[in-house]
């Protein structure tokens, strides 16, 4: 998004009238040229009123991510976690930790510190698991990556992407939202509905502490034509709840219960995330397929075992399995 259209955005996101006049000379271009801008932002889905005599106001108001906000939330609880970095628009924010590790390996001193969030209005390269997009307009949704250390190191991490997907489940569940359901390994539904998704990557060796980028990406509010890159059915926080959500307050309370459930399993594993887990599984006992490459297997799905691999079914033997590569479908 072009940083004329972002001071648009950010200046009708106060509220009230704003005229184009103002705005131009605000920005030092013509009314005509505000025009283009404001053009541009509604075909993004960002709804914008002109009422002559009066100029541009927002159909609905939009209340932009701030890290003060979020650091005051977060600090409502005890959490040790630097207040977040903010961003108009990046590439990618677990792109932004990746890099400044990275950084951190080559240079003396650490330019990112564990727990580390990064969030952004906008990603131009957000990115899903195995090489997907992940669709992320400008101030609709939520983006964020949080940079943290596991001293279990790489071995340790089997089940680190389900506990994420959990505090994602249990906090979303608090916040109101009913039939929110974890699609192994970690996909967000509600109502058979996409609502978000994870992306954990790790940088580090066998046998040391390693380093991750855990990346959640939610739908809050998805403009339609922004959805069109969507190939799955999806749905969004304005459609299953009924209250506003501030994405300020959501961003902080995911924060706050991922440092404390990375604590967790970094000290004792998945073992209690196990049953916390079950609450939400999508496919319980259901008919699944799973994909591995051009490789297929079906059966019944009995949940996940003490590690977090998936447990399916086939002949009367249940067998364990876990993989970033793999993909599971249900069967009706
Ligand atoms: C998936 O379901 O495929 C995972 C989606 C993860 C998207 C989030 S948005 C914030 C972070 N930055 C990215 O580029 N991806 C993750």
């Amino acid at each position: 998004m072009h940083d004329k259209q972002i001071f648009i955005l950010k200046r009708l996101s106060k509220g009230g009238f704003c005229s184009g006049e103002a705005l131009g000379e605000q920005l030092s271009i013509s009314r005509a040229a505000v025009g283009k801008h404001v053009k541009a932002l509604r075909e993004l889905g960002i709804d914008i009123y002109s009422v002559p005599g009066r100029g541009y106001t927002l159909a609905k108001p939009i209340k932009l991510l701030c890290d003060g906000d979020i650091a005051a939330r977060m600090r409502q609880f005890s959490t040790n976690l630097p207040v977040p970095l903010v961003f108009d628009t990046i590439d990618s924010t677990n792109q932004y930790l990746l890099e400044r590790l990275n950084l951190n390996s080559h240079t003396e001193q650490a330019s990112l510190e564990p727990g580390q969030a990064c969030l952004a209005e906008m990603q131009t390269s957000g990115r899903g698991r195995r090489g997907r997009q992940w669709a992320s307009p400008f101030a609709a949704n939520l983006y964020f990556s949080l940079y943290w250390q596991l001293q279990s190191g790489l071995q340790g991490a089997m089940g680190l992407s389900l506990v994420v997907g959990v505090v994602v489940a249990e906090t979303l569940s608090n916040l109101g939202v009913g039939d929110v359901q974890l699609k192994w390994p970690n996909d967000i539904y509600v109502a058979g509905k996409k609502l978000g998704g994870i992306l954990v990557e790790l940088v580090g060796q066998v046998g040391d502490a390693c380093d991750l980028v855990v990346g959640v990406g939610l739908n809050v509010s998805m403009p339609e034509d922004a959805a069109k890159q969507i190939d799955q059915p999806w749905t969004d926080l304005s459609t299953v709840i009924s209250k506003p959500v501030d994405r300020n307050v959501l961003a902080a309370d995911l924060l706050v219960a991922l440092e404390q459930a990375l604590v967790e399993f970094d000290g004792r594993g998945f073992g209690q995330f196990h049953r916390r887990w079950q609450d939400f599984d999508l496919y319980m006992d259901k008919p699944v397929t799973l994909a591995m490459g051009d490789k297929r297997i079906t059966g019944i799905c009995r949940g996940v075992d003490s590690v977090g691999a998936l447990l399916v079914e086939q002949n009367g033997r249940i067998t364990p399995y876990m993989g970033g590569e793999i993909s599971v479908r249900g069967r009706t």
